[in-house]
Formats: C-alpha cells, sequence, structure tokens
C-alpha cells in the first residue's frame, strides 16, 4: 500500500469542494427536486460532463452480455470467436510446432509471446497480412524452470519471442486463415537490423562501441500497442523497454535513466547476464536507442524497420495517426506511465494521395508538442494547449540543459516537465473518431494520483489513486489537428456503482451491467462506434465485485452508452484490434492468460499451459461487427 502524505489529504477534499461548488450551482433545481439528499449525492457528479445515456440501437446492434470468470472467451449471440494464432504456433512451412521446450531458433520462426497491438493490411479479395506485437516474455510458461535458470539460449529465446510477427493470411471458406507458405512471413525480434532516423539519429547519446555513427540498432522489444499509415506501413510503439536493461556492476545513473525506470536490477529478464548489450555498465548509451515508434513495411520482408526519433522517447502505448484536413499527418502518443504526458507530432511536409512513395519519410520532420489541460469553473472539462518541444523555445535551453534538439527528442519526459505539461493517469491508448474528429485517450489507472506532489488530483485526473480510470476526449479547435488549441471532457469514468457512491460509482453511462475497470486499447470502427478493452483487476471481489475476467465493451461515442461485447479467459487482459476493410472480420488479442500461474488452461484446456493468442471474431450472419 503506498502511504498517504500532507499532500494527498489536502488535495482530495479541496477538488471535493471544487465539485460540489459546480454542482451545487449547475444542478440546484435538479437536486431539490430529487426525492432525497441521499439520492443526489448518491447519484453520479458527473452528469454534466458526460451527456446522459439513451438508447443506442442504431449504433450498437447487439445485446450485451453478463460479466464472466470463466476460462474462454465469450462474446455476444450471434458472434463467433475463435483463435487465428497463439504463441509458440509455427509462422513458416518449416517450422517446429508449439512445445514449451522449443529452443530460440525455433522461436524466432514461430509467433512471439503476449500479442499486443497490431493492424490488418488488406492485399486482394482473398489475401492480407496482419502485423501483430509481441509486447513481452511470460518467463513462468516460457521455460520449464519457469525463468529461474537463465542460459544464454534462454535469454536468446526470450528476445526472440518479442517484436513483431507479420502474419501471412489467405481467406479459406470465407474466413481468413494463416497461411504458413506466405512469403510475407517474417519475424522481427530484438536482434533485427534498424536504422535510427530523424533528429537524434546520429546523435552522441546514441553512440555505442557497436554502432560508432549512432544510426543502425537491433532490434524492437516491448512493442506494445501500434499505428497505421495511410501509405501502408506499420508503426509499432516501445513501451517498458527499461525492463531489459541491468547491470552486475554499480554504474552511476543519472536522471536520464531514473526518468525512465532504468535501474542496474531490471525487470527480472537477465537479458544483460547473457548479453553484454543489456548491462548498463558496458553500454550506457543503448536504453537510449530504444523507447522510439518504429515504422515497418510489412509487404517487403527484406525492408530494413526505422525508429523515428521525430515522435520522441518515451514509454509509447500506440501511435493514432491521422491525417488533417489540410494534408499535414498528425500522431497522437501516450506516454503509460503513472504521471507521465499526452504528445502530438504534426509533420513538417504534407501526405501526398497521388504519391505514396513520397509519404515514405513523413515520420522524420515534424514538431513535437505536450498537453496541458486547463479547467473550467471547476467542471470536470475545460480548454486545453499543445506545448511545442522544440529546442530553444518554452524554455528548453542549454540554461535549462538541453543542448539539442535529439536531447530534447531522447529526454523527451523531461522537456515535458520543463514546459509545464499536464501529468497524467498513465494514457494508453489514443483514437481519433472517424466521424469528426474528436479524439479519446484511454488514462488506466494511477495509484499516485493525489499522493506524490507532482500528481495532484485536478480536473482531468479527478479521482484520489483513480483504482478504474478514466477515457478523455478532447475536440480540436476549428476540427484542425495542427490548431495549438482544444476544448475536452471526460466521455467516461469507470468505477463500481454496486459498492461505490460518488465519483467511485463513476459516470452515469456506467452501470451494475456495464462496469469494468482500467480501460486501455481503443479503436474505432468505419461507423464511429468505440471498442474499448481493458487490462484491469480481475479479482471479481471488493472494489471490483461483479466486473469480472477482463473484456471488450462497445461505446456510442454520442449517447455515452456501453455495452459489454466479450469477456476473456482467467487473468488475461484483451489488448489489439484490428478490422478487415468490410468490417465484417474483427482481430482482438488475449494476452497473458493465466498470469502470475493463475489457473488459465488458454486457448487449448486439458492441463495444457496457457498461451497468449489472436481471436478472429465474426458474425454467424456474416454482418458488419457491432452494425444493427
Ligand atoms: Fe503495454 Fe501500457 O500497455
Ligand atoms: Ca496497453
Ligand atoms: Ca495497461
Ligand atoms: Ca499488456
Amino acid at each position: 500500500m503506498t502511504v498517504k502524505t500532507d499532500y494527498s489529504q489536502r488535495a482530495e477534499p479541496e477538488f471535493n469542494q471544487i465539485i460540489e461548488k459546480g454542482l451545487n450551482r449547475r444542478q440546484f433545481l435538479k437536486a431539490t427536486s430529487a426525492a432525497s439528499t441521499v439520492a443526489f449525492f448518491g447519484a453520479s457528479p458527473l452528469s454534466s460532463a458526460i451527456a446522459a445515456p439513451k438508447d443506442s440501437k442504431d449504433l450498437i446492434g447487439f445485446e450485451a452480455i453478463p460479466a464472466s470468470t470463466e476460462d474462454k472467451v465469450i462474446v455476444a449471440k450471434g458472434y463467433q470467436a475463435d483463435v487465428l494464432i497463439s504463441w509458440g504456433d509455427p509462422l513458416f512451412r518449416d517450422a517446429p510446432a508449439f512445445s514449451q521446450n522449443a529452443d530460440s531458433k525455433a522461436q524466432a520462426r514461430q509467433f512471439g509471446d503476449n500479442n499486443d497491438g497490431m493492424t490488418f493490411f488488406q492485399i486482394s479479395d482473398d489475401r492480407a497480412v496482419l502485423s501483430v506485437n509481441n509486447e513481452y516474455t511470460n518467463h513462468e510458461y516460457l521455460f520449464a524452470h519457469q525463468g529461474k535458470d537463465m542460459s544464454a539460449d534462454d535469454v536468446l529465446k526470450s528476445q526472440n519471442a518479442h517484436g513483431i510477427s507479420v502474419v501471412e493470411l489467405k481467406k479459406v471458406n470465407g474466413k481468413w486463415e494463416v497461411n504458413l507458405d506466405g512469403r510475407l512471413n517474417r519475424r522481427i525480434t530484438a536482434n533485427t537490423d534498424m536504422e535510427l532516423t530523424g533528429p537524434a539519429a546520429g546523435d552522441d547519446q546514441l553512440k555505442t562501441a557497436a554502432d560508432p555513427k549512432g544510426t543502425k540498432v537491433l532490434g524492437t522489444f516491448n512493442n506494445c500497442a501500434n499505428g497505421e499509415t495511410p501509405w501502408g506501413t506499420y508503426l509499432t510503439c516501445e513501451e517498458n523497454f527499461n525492463g531489459l536493461f541491468g547491470s552486475k556492476e554499480q554504474p552511476a545513473l543519472n536522471s536520464n535513466y531514473t526518468r525512465y525506470g532504468i535501474n542496474t536490477k531490471g525487470a527480472g529478464y537477465g537479458w544483460h547476464t547473457h548479453d553484454d548489450r543489456f548491462d548498463l555498465a558496458k553500454n550506457p548509451n543503448e536504453p537510449h536507442r530504444h523507447g522510439w515508434v518504429v515504422e515497418i513495411d510489412p509487404m517487403n520482408p527484406n525492408s530494413t524497420p526505422k525508429k523515428r526519433t521525430a515522435l520522441g522517447r518515451f514509454k509509447h502505448e500506440n501511435a493514432a495517426l491521422t491525417v488533417n484536413n489540410d494534408g499535414y499527418v498528425v500522431v497522437y502518443l501516450g506516454d503509460d506511465e503513472r504521471g507521465e504526458h499526452l504528445y502530438r507530432f504534426v509533420s513538417k511536409n504534407k501526405y501526398d494521395a497521388n504519391n505514396p512513395s513520397a509519404n515514405r519519410d513523413l515520420l522524420d520532420e515534424g514538431t513535437l508538442y505536450v498537453a496541458k489541460f486547463n479547467a473550467k469553473d471547476g467542471e470536470l472539462k475545460g480548454s486545453g494547449e499543445w506545448v511545442e518541444l522544440t529546442f530553444g523555445k518554452n524554455g528548453l535551453t542549454k540554461e535549462n540543459g538541453f543542448n539539442s534538439q535529439a536531447e530534447v527528442l531522447i529526454f523527451a519526459r523531461k522537456a515535458a516537465t520543463q514546459v509545464g505539461a499536464t501529468t497524467m493517469d498513465r494514457p494508453e491508448w489514443v483514437a481519433v473518431n472517424p466521424k469528426n474528429q474528436h479524439v479519446f485517450c484511454t488514462l488506466t489507472n494511477n495509484k499516485y494520483r493525489g499522493v506524490k506532489a507532482n500528481q495532484p488530483v485536478d480536473a482531468v485526473n479527478p479521482r484520489q489513486k483513480n483504482p478504474y480510470g478514466h477515457i478523455v476526449r478532447w475536440m480540436p479547435s476549428g476540427n484542425d489537428h495542427t490548431s495549438s488549441n482544444f476544448d475536452w471532457d471526460l466521455y467516461l469514468i469507470a468505477g463500481n456503482p454496486t459498492v461505490h457512491e460518488g465519483l467511485m460509482a463513476g459516470s452515469e453511462n456506467i452501470n451494475a451491467d456495464n462496469m469494468f475497470n482500467s480501460p486501455d486499447g481503443i479503436g474505432f470502427d468505419n461507423a464511429g462506434r468505440l471498442w474499448i478493452q481493458t487490462d484491469g483487476k480481475y479479482s471479481n471481489t471488493g472494489d471490483f465485485a461483479g466486473m469480472g475476467n477482463n473484456q471488450m465493451l462497445c461505446g456510442d461515442p454520442e449517447s455515452g452508452e456501453v455495452r459489454r461485447f466479450l469477456t476473456g479467459p482467467i487473468a488475461c487482459e484483451i489488448t489489439g484490434l484490428t478490422f478487415s476493410p468490410d468490417q465484417k472480420t474483427m482481430f482482438i488479442g488475449v494476452q497473458h492468460p493465466g498470469e502470475d500461474l493463475a489457473p488459465s488452461h488458454f486457448p487449448d484446456g486439458g492441463n495444457t499451459i496457457p498461451r497468449s493468442s489472436v481471436i478472429r471474431i465474426t458474425r454467424t450472419d456474416g454482418g458488419i461487427i457491432g452494425a444493427a
């Protein structure tokens, strides 16, 4: 448990006063006409921030399902969900079948572990490619010894289970299946050749003995969520890269390391014990070469992935790319850590739909910004601004410890603090509504809110210790994603109305039938339905009673209504979503079923060990996913 500080005790009542002040003014009539004072204070105080849910049957056409604690994937009536591919399945015709005892060589030819973000790219009526992140490794299942006794080959196996699996698909009897003979099948791992590009490439702090120019790097890992470009490439986002580094020695690590959580112990992967590249004493600049967004061409298995340094270095969640009305490319980027920030990149040059090759390096030049949220009259909405992170501007100067634009990008977190960016409750995925340019971001939870001095309770992060998470939405001024200004509100505050009243019960669109915690993956389909995936507590007791296993829900962005569509197996997270262009097949990810040795045998059943899997969802009537 985190110990409460004096600060927290000061912050919470102060903010409650603000809310109540706002309420008293706005809702005086409604309150006084309520049946009782208890009823008034029992209701969520957020109704003015969020439209009360209306009937969404025109947009959401399935019947909601109940919460579940079963060890399987359950989907709404009229839908079917089955496994497309799981960790350790062969990705090539000559690759060995799944075995827990597979060595590093076998793993390099098999689907990676812990699939997360993914994108479906259609090539023809019956051919497509699915690019899938393999975020991290569960050593308790990756090895029979559960990671307790790592050999050099075990480290290599773990490295080969990270990265990206590019999976060619073919349509067989109307269903998308893995094509083991596909020319595009590819594994990208922690050891694949990559380039560093953009303003930070070649900087002294990116140089190592193995790469004296600071432009070539091996591999990508902790690939969390994703993005895609209109020019047909895949964006994979490096998140908890810090945990792979460690040291047997005690090198001095300044704030450039500690701000990113880099320490000599690491997160227990043990890579530094057999691979000097991950030993901080031997290769102090190697961690600066990770924590980027990487662009991959899934159509060319020989292409070299590019780490796009213009998008900044932090614990990237996803990369929500949209082409602005005037052609500039805008990418929204969350940094998933308690009290970190929300970013935006705007390209220097415009997207050219008529000349695909001209767009290939659009993500190398542009401007990075970070968000500042302002409150309005104590309400849970307000205005906001994007503050430029450019060397020489906004205090990003030598006097404040920045020597170049490269340093601003490599240490983007430090730059964000320098300009006074708002600390957030763990920004996870961002998604842009294709219908109206509104942008949504999941703030998954934050036990430090109102506890740590730099994370005071505020309008956009309104709950102390935020155990359930919420979703913020912003509207760019003039529907222009390059504008410096926006208005924001809260689309949803998760909570448990069967256990709590007030803020902890959640917003009005949360009820006993759709409650969940820790929204994480989000994405829109073509019709503007918002799909929400959870990575939360699945104890199903106490604060989380009635929520069951992690799940996926569907939200109506206009009415606010939220319906549960899918529930996952024991101790999993649901993450990653993509659609075939006809919107008749949806792929989602079941990640880490049975984590921490919880009793899951998904998907193989019996006494098998659990495996992360990509799930294919279709309608039994062949219709559009989510529609009526
Ligand atoms: Fe990999 Fe923030 O989730
Ligand atoms: Ca996530
Ligand atoms: Ca998460
Ligand atoms: Ca995860």
